[in-house]
C-alpha cells in the first residue's frame, strides 16, 4: 500500500549565471510545480522565474528577522523551511528554488527536505551549478591536481582545522568573516586581520590569494583579483566573494606507503579477476 502522502517538495538550483546554467529538469520542476518557493537575490533571475512560475513565493524578505531583537540568520533559515513544509502539507507540489546548488552552502533545502521525508512526504534534490564550479572553469584550477579543502570561512576561524597547503583550499563566504552575532552580512578589516594571523600559521603573508565573483548574467565582468595574503584586510569583500588559496607548498612522497606498495605482488590480470569472481 502506497503511504506517501500527496504533498511534494524538490529542491532546485539555479546555477550562478541565470541564462545557460539552469538545468532542463530544474527548468522543468519550476514550469509545473504547483509553487515555487525561492530565495533567488538576482534581480534578472527572480524575474524571470516568476514569468515561468504558476505561482511565485518570494522567501527574501525573511532576511529582515535578522533586524529583529533576539533574532539571526537561524530564525531566517527556519521560518524559510517551514514556509516550504506548510506548501507541502498543504498537498502542493513544491519547487524550492535556490542560486548555485541548492545543497552547497544552503541548509535550508537539506533541512526542508529532511523535514518532508520526516512527515512522510517525498522530497529530492537535483544539483545545479555552484559557484565552486563556476571558479574551476573561470580560474582554471583542476582540484584534482592537488586535492581541495573546502569550508566556510568563520567555521574556519572558530574552530581547530588541520589545513594542508600542499593543496587547494577555498575559503567560502570571506565577506562574513569573523561576524558571530549571526544578524550582519558583512565583516571589517579587524576581523579580516584575525583570519590572516590565522591562515598565517600555514602560508606566507606574502602568498598570492585569489578574490573570485563568479558574473552572474552576461553583461557582468568576473572578479578574479590577485592580491598578497597580508593585504586581505583591505581588500573589498562582498558578500557574494569567495576567497581561492593556491597551495604554498609541494606535495610529499609517503615513501613508507610507497615501500609497502611495491612490495606487494602485482595486481592480478583482468581475466584472472573476472575468474577469480565467478568461482
Ligand atoms: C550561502 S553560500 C551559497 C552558495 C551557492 N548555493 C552555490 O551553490 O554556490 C554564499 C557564498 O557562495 C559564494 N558565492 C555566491 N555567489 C558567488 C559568486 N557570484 N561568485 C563567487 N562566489 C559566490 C560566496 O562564497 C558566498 O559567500
Amino acid at each position: 500500500m502506497n503511504t506517501q502522502k500527496q504533498g511534494k517538495l524538490i529542491c532546485v538550483g539555479t546555477g550562478m549565471r541565470m541564462a545557460g546554467q539552469l538545468t532542463p529538469i530544474a527548468k522543468s520542476y519550476i514550469e509545473t510545480a504547483d509553487v515555487v518557493i525561492a530565495a533567488v537575490p538576482n534581480v534578472f533571475a527572480r524575474k524571470w522565474l516568476q514569468g515561468i512560475a504558476k505561482e511565485y513565493v518570494c522567501l527574501l524578505g525573511y532576511y529582515s528577522d535578522c533586524d529583529v531583537e533576539g533574532k539571526n540568520r537561524r530564525d531566517t533559515y527556519r521560518r524559510m523551511t517551514e514556509t516550504i513544509l506548510q506548501a507541502v502539507r498543504e498537498g502542493k507540489t513544491v519547487c524550492a528554488a535556490f542560486y548555485g546548488h541548492p545543497g552547497i552552502f544552503a541548509c535550508i533545502s537539506h533541512m526542508a527536505i529532511e523535514g518532508a521525508r520526516a512527515e512522510g512526504f517525498s522530497a529530492h534534490m537535483e544539483p545545479g551549478i555552484s559557484a565552486e564550479d563556476c571558479l574551476v572553469a573561470d580560474i582554471g584550477i583542476d582540484p584534482g591536481k592537488t586535492g581541495v579543502q573546502a569550508m566556510e570561512t568563520t567555521q574556519f576561524m572558530i574552530y581547530q582545522r588541520k589545513i594542508d597547503p600542499t593543496c587547494l583550499l577555498i575559503l567560502w563566504q570571506p565577506g562574513l568573516a569573523g561576524e558571530l552575532s549571526l544578524k550582519r552580512f558583512d565583516t571589517d578589516a579587524a576581523r579580516l586581520q584575525v583570519l590572516v594571523d590565522k591562515l598565517a600559521r600555514d602560508y606566507p603573508l606574502d602568498h598570492e590569494v585569489i578574490l573570485y565573483e563568479a558574473a552572474t548574467h552576461p553583461l557582468e565582468q568576473t572578479r578574479q583579483d590577485k592580491i598578497r595574503l597580508r593585504d586581505l584586510p583591505q581588500a573589498s569583500l562582498k558578500q557574494i566573494t569567495t576567497l581561492v588559496i593556491p597551495p604554498a607548498a609541494a606535495m610529499q612522497f609517503d615513501q613508507v606507503i610507497i615501500d609497502r606498495l611495491k612490495a606487494l605482488p602485482a595486481l592480478g590480470t583482468v581475466s584472472e579477476l573476472s575468474e577469480a569472481s565467478v568461482s
